[in-house]
């Protein structure tokens, strides 16, 4: 299993500033999630694939006293995130991969993610060690843009040039299922700042026209709500 190539990707990524434009691309649709996560003081929360970390902070600052802890395989991501750390929360961005995470069994009290599961060589043995680190009951809410039901997306993984996994809305929550997880359900949710102006609108290679980026947002991000058995 490598991760060399993905961990070029996104450390190119750090580098070049595209890390950081992410808080913005993704802000509204986490922040829809988080505010439905129900958050507690004092809950650990583990944070995969958390990239310049602006989500775990986001985490961190839900609910008193919470401990979030970001991992990625990219290390200048997690040289980034520790650039933009704040003092005043309790969080914390460690180097690690989602295939073999650094933490004892039952140690989160839940786990969040966006924009990253899909992007692991071995989804099956990164959803086993998620269960496995979360205590009995802990809810994992994963939020994905890279899925069949959205077809806008459908060209990433090639654009990307690395293996993507590639799932439907039902193939993901069969999968999640099938590692474990009870109570699985997934929604779609759209960012609540519409897909733009059609006369401010540039393409690009990820959305070539105007109806891709229409569609891409009308399709939403797939929210999984998984939880670990009681
Ligand atoms: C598209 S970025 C999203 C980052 C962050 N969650 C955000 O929304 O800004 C995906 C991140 O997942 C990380 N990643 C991908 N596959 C991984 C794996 N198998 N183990 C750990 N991190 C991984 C990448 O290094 C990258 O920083």
């Amino acid at each position: 299993m490598s991760h060399d190539k993905i961990q070029q990707i996104f450390d190119g990524w750090a580098e070049e500033g595209t890390g950081d434009r992410l808080e913005h691309a993704h802000g509204d649709v986490v922040e829809q999630v988080v505010d439905k996560m129900n958050i507690h003081a004092g809950e650990k929360i583990l944070d995969l694939g958390c990239g310049t970390g602006w989500a775990t902070r986001m985490l961190a600052k839900a609910a008193p006293g919470v401990q979030a802890i970001g991992i990625d395989l990219a290390p200048q991501m997690i040289a980034r995130a520790d650039e933009l750390h704040s003092f005043t929360i309790r969080a914390r961005y460690d180097l690690g991969t989602f295939e073999a995470l650094d933490f004892e069994d039952a140690s989160f009290d839940r786990a969040f993610s966006m924009e990253a599961l899909y992007y692991s060589p071995h989804v099956d043995k990164a959803l086993e060690e998620l269960l496995r680190v979360l205590k009995p009951g802990a809810p994992a809410d994963v939020i994905i843009d890279y899925f069949e039901d959205s077809p806008g997306t459908a060209r990433w993984a090639e654009l990307m040039d690395v293996a993507m996994c590639s799932k439907s809305e039902a193939g993901w929550k069969a999968a999640f299922e099938e590692a474990g997880f009870t109570n699985v359900k997934t929604a779609r949710i759209v960012d609540r700042r519409g897909p733009g102006e059609e006369a401010a609108f540039e393409p690009d290679e990820w959305t070539p026209d105007w109806a891709t980026q229409v569609s891409i947002h009308e399709n939403g991000s797939l929210w999984i709500h998984a939880e670990k058995p009681a």
